[in-house]
């Protein structure tokens, strides 16, 4: 199997981590990965905010709470029925991805850089998970404060987060659902 192809298929969302801090070149590599990404037009609609201020992290996790304990527990993820939960799981750095609300496609060029941050960090060694859930702070009251926490650009919106450090867990592969692949010859 090629490079690319091993970092592809060991990649995992790890849930755990140690509390090592990243080196400024480790962030400069996972940074460069995602502007390295395609975007429609070549636009680059993307702002990336590296955050490793975990009073911030535990601020956006409590509004993430609020948020999610208003909605219906049957749509809540199980995750929430643990009291220690934490949504950035004490990862040392948080990345997360604003984009340009008024670019069609910022949602997926949004997405396409965050994976080319997850694998370029399980290339040097490090683990990622891809975080939804923060997504929930931003519809909070506490929003705007956070936005500006942040420093999203005026025209941008979360898109995305992603928890970065060295990983302690052992997270198997997930299996492949079926039927999801059809051919027309
Ligand atoms: C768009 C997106 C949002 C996700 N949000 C979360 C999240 O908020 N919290 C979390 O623990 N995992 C989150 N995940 C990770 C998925 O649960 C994970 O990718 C999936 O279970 C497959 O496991 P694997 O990544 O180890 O292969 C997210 C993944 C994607 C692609």
């Amino acid at each position: 199997m090629n490079q690319v192809l091993s970092v592809i298929s060991s990649r995992r969302s790890h849930r755990a981590y140690k509390q090592d801090q990243l080196t400024q070149e480790q962030i400069d590599i996972l940074l460069k990965a995602g502007m390295d990404s395609p975007s429609a037009v070549n636009r680059q609609p993307w702002h990336f905010t590296v955050v490793q201020n975990q009073e911030l992290l535990d601020e956006l996790n409590r509004a993430v709470w609020e948020e999610t304990m208003k909605q219906n527990p049957e749509g809540r993820s199980g995750r929430f029925n643990d009291p220690d939960f934490h949504v950035f799981y004490h990862a040392p750095t948080v990345i997360f991805i604003s984009a340009d609300r008024d670019n069609y496609w910022y949602h997926m060029d949004s997405g396409i850089a965050c994976q080319n941050i997850c694998l370029a960090a399980e290339s040097i060694g490090l683990g990622t998970v891809i975080l939804g859930m923060p997504r929930a702070a931003f519809q909070n009251e506490k929003a705007e404060e956070f936005r500006k926490a942040l420093l999203f650009p005026e025209t941008h919106d979360f898109t995305i987060a992603i928890a970065v450090g060295i990983p302690d867990d052992n997270k198997p592969a997930h299996l492949h659902a079926k039927d999801r692949i059809s051919y027309v010859r």
